[in-house]
């Protein structure tokens, strides 16, 4: 959950540590931090909240060789400047950054209390810096220490430590948090994320789990953590710097909003072969589909609504029975894996904690894993060994949107093959559904063209203190999904049901303060829909009705109604998630939200 940076290279600029952690800001953002090595003793600056906009006095004029930074989202203490990373040792010549969660920092913290070290935080991180300095104390290398400190450490940690001794070295370990390590001519960069390595370099190479690195200027020594070495290869970063730059738009929610013709394009390009009336997805084993007698979805979040969607579309397209779990909730529970059980993650940053345990999980009990996921080289990806990458770039706004209309594409599309595969899909069929998949870039552009109208009905909305989301089918998700949207960058209090449910209770919320947007884009249940509209009229409830291009059943009793392109009510989920997407932005935007960093919020949820 927090952005760690780091860079060594002769000669060094204290800008390029800022800037690095400025790209990680979207990981978290209650404080920061820098340290570097300068003359006689490490030069650290540390502060709250959001990161500065200009050097800190403290380092200008200044250069380093080494130097490491932190951008912390908090899990264990409060926001404050002692509970911001680096955390030093007493003698202030060591400083480390730590990405994720020590699970028995408090035993470390009490044995090394009694030792005589002060503690100058609340956090989990600092156990980790006192204790390299107890195993230097007893006369091992820094190295040794380092390696150490990670045998003793129970959790998750991406680490960085900088030493004013060794000016050009900087030590870096992993498990189970992302790291990447970038390499240039007379420079190593590492980073959270690739896209803060972007700017410096293209070729890097991925930690995995368990394993640490020694970089300096000219070197890299790959280690782990029981000293055997790891034979690394580089891999070349292809995303384009622009596609984590604003371009224009105010928030990067927006942006990404607005890039979703492109990036269902993208997400489609080379998998559909028209004139099989099929899809071949290069990362997944077809025999999987065939042979899978049972799915089970394991993801978080909007990437758990994009797999409601898919539960109905294995089994309505394909026939196998899928269940849906929540990630955290499968990882504790007893799950049951049969012979032939197929478990799909889905996970656009590929870093999600409980998603990632879920599937350890899985594969211990001999399920095979296939991986829907956006971000290249992570953890999920590289652990279920096969799956689709979505290709819609980085996505920074923490509300999750190109990344969910992707997700659902890609089930769709390994449906598709499923059917095809077992002989339930036709031909012909399959010729009508790749239609409607080859369609879908231009039917979301036009959608989106409601952006104007639907930014007039957030004006008239944004005061409301809660919202209901109803829908049915394929549209119970994309309720979740819209009310999930609205929530978490508003910070109104929004629901979302099945339109079905609404009678069981439910349906006691309903005055006239209270918007209800209905998503009725399905024929076959539109009846109920219609049904369910009325019900809410009655009571005085404000409607807002999402219906199909062309369908008036609404308009008399709606307050307001969107109108989206018809497209196969298996699609409808892509087309309808826009303007849900929109309400939310514009709604969160007109209350002067930080859309993109919400509050208590992080990007990618790598700690429990
Ligand atoms: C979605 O808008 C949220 N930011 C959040 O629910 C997110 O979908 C969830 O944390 C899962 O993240 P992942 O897809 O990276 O695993």
């Amino acid at each position: 959950m927090c952005g760690i940076f780091g860079f060594t290279g002769r000669n060094s600029d204290p800008q390029t540590l800022m800037d690095g952690i400025r790209r990680l800001e979207y990981r978290g953002y209650d404080s920061w931090g820098v340290a570097i090595n300068g003359s006689d003793q490490l030069e650290i600056h540390k502060a709250t909240g959001r990161i500065a906009e200009t050097l800190p006095e403290t380092f200008q004029g200044a250069s380093f060789r080494s130097g490491i930074a932190h951008t912390r989202w908090a899990t264990h203490g409060a926001p404050t400047l002692d509970n911001a990373h680096p955390h030093t040792n007493q003698a202030g010549d060591l400083a480390l950054v730590h990405n994720g969660i020590i699970e028995n920092y408090k035993s470390l913290r009490s044995k090394l209390t009694k030792l005589g070290f002060a503690f100058r935080s609340e956090t989990d991180s600092e156990v980790a810096i006192h204790l390299i300095q107890y195993f230097l104390d007893q006369g091992l290398s820094l190295k040794e220490a380092f390696l150490q400190t990670l045998n003793s450490i129970e959790g998750t940690y991406g680490l960085a430590l900088i030493s004013n001794h060794q000016p050009d070295r900087l030590l870096i370990g992993r498990l189970g948090s992302p790291m990447v390590i970038g390499q240039g001519e007379g420079f190593h960069v590492f980073a959270s994320d690739p896209a803060a390595i972007i700017p410096f370099t293209r070729r890097v190479v991925y930690l995995e789990d368990g394993e640490c690195a020694e970089v300096g200027p000219d070197q890299m020594n790959c280690f782990r953590l029981d000293h055997s070495i790891p034979v690394k290869q580089s891999q070349q970063l292809t995303f384009d710097l622009k596609a984590v730059e604003l371009n224009g738009f105010e928030f990067f929610m927006e942006k990404e909003i607005y890039e979703q013709p492109q990036t269902i394009t993208d997400c489609m390009r080379g998998r559909l072969c028209q004139g099989e009336g099929t899809v071949r997805l290069g990362g997944v084993d077809p025999s999987l589909l065939v042979q899978a007698k049972r799915i089970k979805i394991l993801a978080c979040g909007t990437s758990l609504h994009a797999g409601l969607i898919g539960k109905y579309m294995f089994e309505m397209l394909a026939g196998i029975p899928t269940e849906v779990n929540y990630a955290a909730e499968f990882r504790y529970a007893a799950p049951v894996i049969e012979p032939d059980t197929l478990v799909i993650a889905i996970s656009q940053s590929g870093e999600t904690a409980d998603t990632l345990a879920g599937v350890r999980e899985a594969q211990r009990r001999g399920a095979q894993a296939i991986g829907i996921v956006n971000a290249v080289g992570s953890s999920i990806a590289r652990e279920c060994g096969q799956g689709v990458f979505l290709h819609v770039g980085p996505e920074i706004g923490v509300a999750s949107t190109k990344a969910f209309t992707s997700q659902v594409v890609v089930l769709c599309m390994l449906a598709i093959q499923a059917s095809r595969l077992r002989g339930r899909m036709t031909l012909r069929d399959g010729l009508i559904y790749l239609d409607a998949l080859r369609n879908l870039p231009e039917l979301a552009r036009q959608t989106l063209e409601l952006g104007p109208a639907i930014a007039l009905i957030a004006e008239q909305y944004k005061d409301a203190d809660h919202f209901l989301y109803i829908g049915r089918l394929f549209e119970y998700p994309l309720a979740l999904e819209g009310a999930l949207k609205l929530k978490e960058i508003s910070y109104i209090h929004a629901e979302g049901i099945s339109a079905a449910e609404l009678k069981h209770g439910p349906i006691a919320l309903i005055d006239k303060d209270l918007p209800v947007v209905v998503l009725a884009t399905q024929d076959k249940v539109l009846d109920k829909m219609i049904s369910n509209v009325h019900e809410i009229k009655a009571r005085g409830g404000r409607i807002i009705s999402v219906v199909r291009e062309g369908c008036d059943a609404l308009d008399h009793l709606s307050e307001e109604v969107i109108s989206i392109p018809p497209v196969l009510d298996v699609l409808t989920p892509i087309l309808g998630a826009i303007p849900l997407q929109l309400l939310a932005y514009h709604i969160a935007a007109m209350r002067g939200c930080d859309v993109d960093r919400p509050r208590n919020l992080a990007k990618s949820v790598t700690v429990e």
